[in-house]
């Protein structure tokens, strides 16, 4: 028996100044769509930016239903369109925040997010830099969706069963 361990790495930084510009920008679209979040229920708006490789931006919220479970989160609102409609785009980037959080550092994708944007990430080859933001508060940066979920659950699992 040997133990193991998955380490993940990520860039903190104390404030956008220190972002580059695309980067903020990208925060910045967050955060104006997150105040049209439907969020009844949780009272806790999410806006999720995705910027894609010729440089256009599209943005989603969190949208809830009374039927808890229906409820979409920021970012499959925004992957969810944004693969459906320019599935040959390349996704660069994903910036997340929520704007209501007593919490010290940003909000994190939930798991089920976290398998939507590594397999996108997979599916085109190329890195989907994760931001992360939370107002006066910290940013943080992944260098790909992949490192946000170690371990995820591959397409080779299936593959090796047909
Ligand atoms: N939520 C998101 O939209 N994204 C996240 O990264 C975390 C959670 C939503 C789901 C639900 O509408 C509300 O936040 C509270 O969990």
């Amino acid at each position: 028996m040997q133990k193991k361990t998955v380490s993940i790495e990520y860039y903190a930084f104390s404030s956008l100044e220190e972002l580059d510009t695309a980067a903020v920008q990208l925060i910045e679209s967050a955060v104006n769509i997150a105040g049209s979040a439907y969020v009844p229920y949780s009272h806790f708006p999410v806006g999720a930016a995705v910027r894609l490789a010729d440089g256009r931006v599209f943005a989603g919220n969190n949208q809830e239903n009374i039927a808890y479970p229906s409820g979409t989160c920021a970012e499959r609102s925004v992957l969810n369109y944004v693969h459906g409609n320019y599935p040959d785009c390349k996704i660069v980037a994903l910036a997340v925040t929520a704007l209501h959080t007593e919490a010290h550092t940003p909000v994190t994708p939930c798991g089920f997010c976290r398998q939507v944007i590594v397999e996108l990430e997979k599916h085109q080859q190329s890195p989907i830099q994760v931001i992360l933001h939370k107002s006066n508060g910290p940013i943080f940066v992944f260098e790909t969706a992949g490192a946000l979920l170690p371990l995820a659950f591959e397409d080779t699992v299936l593959r090796d069963k047909k």
